[in-house]
């Protein structure tokens, strides 16, 4: 996409038709302003500045620690390189634990400061309160429901959700919570194919799958993940399309290399006196010798 072309913007209302018309959206994270850029240039459709930027560009073991200070730095960054994608933010762990107020003061600011469009929170029936004061504030929500990493100590780890007659029916009840509430979008997070195809069909607002399988209205995958830009391995769900880390890798002890092996800079790669100033000292030289 050229940058100077007129784009068609990615909106709420649009996205809700799309589910209408039965196309599926493509959305990936993004956490800095070069990465936000090529992914809008690519046409992905929603950008997530989520929390597993603490995973995979902090270096943090979980997402629990991300600050809401973290997101909105990484917001402003996206927001830069974004013009299409609608923008999302996620909100981190605790900002919207201790109390509506806090979450309503830090959803306010990635709208007004870090240019969100909307924010991304998880749990499904007991955020419905919340999810509703959002909307009523003219915030739009997208939910996230299934295997939430937030809650991982409560989880036990990343374990697939879904999987017993009882967890399905409680997937499926918070799935209707969150519509309900008003939410736009839910993100299905590691359950069963199966629940993710009931609950799409079920829903009007488009399902979002990462680890959902191909029935959900949307796929999201952390960036990282696709480019292979990861440490350790991969979930079975994530399909990879480059390896970045291997490119990277390469190109820098290929610089190393050079510079050890005085190969980097050569001439052409330097600046250059004109050429009175060069003869100048080039005679300088020669009467002194
Ligand atoms: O934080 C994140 O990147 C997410 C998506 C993977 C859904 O929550």
């Amino acid at each position: 996409m050229d940058r100077n072309e007129a784009v068609s913007k990615i909106t709420i209302p649009g996205i809700l038709e799309r589910k209408l018309r039965g196309d599926r959206l493509a959305c990936l994270t993004a956490y800095d302003y070069p990465t936000a850029r090529l992914v809008d240039e690519a046409g992905v459709d929603i950008i997530l500045v989520g929390d597993s930027l603490g995973e995979v560009v902090l270096g943090y073991d979980s997402t629990i620690s991300v600050t809401v200070d973290e997101i909105l730095h990484h917001l402003r960054a996206v927001r830069r390189g974004v013009r299409r994608a609608l923008l999302v933010a996620d909100l981190p762990y605790g900002s919207y634990h201790v109390g509506r107020e806090e979450a309503l003061r830090v959803a306010v600011q990635y709208l007004k400061e870090g240019g969100a469009e909307a924010v991304k929170l998880e749990g499904g029936r007991k955020r419905s309160a919340l999810i509703r004061c959002l909307v009523r504030e003219e915030i739009p929500v997208m939910g996230h429901i299934g295997l939430t990493p937030q809650s991982i100590h409560a989880l036990g780890g990343h374990r697939v959700q879904g999987r017993t007659l009882e967890s399905a029916g409680e997937i499926l009840a918070d799935a209707q919570a969150v519509e309900d509430a008003g939410a736009f979008a839910l993100v299905l997070e590691g359950i069963p194919r199966e629940l993710a195809g009931i609950i799409t069909r079920r829903l009007r607002i488009p399902t979002i799958g990462i680890g959902a399988g191909p029935d959900c209205d949307a796929q999201i995958l952390v960036l990282h993940d696709v480019i292979g830009l990861t440490f350790g391995p991969a979930a079975k769900f994530v399909r990879r399309y480059a390896d970045a880390h291997e490119v990277l890798r390469t190109a820098c002890s290929r610089y190393r290399e050079d510079v050890a092996l005085g190969r980097y800079p050569s001439d052409q790669e330097s600046y250059h006196w004109p050429a009175s100033l060069r003869e100048h000292f080039e005679k300088e030289a020669s009467r002194l010798a």
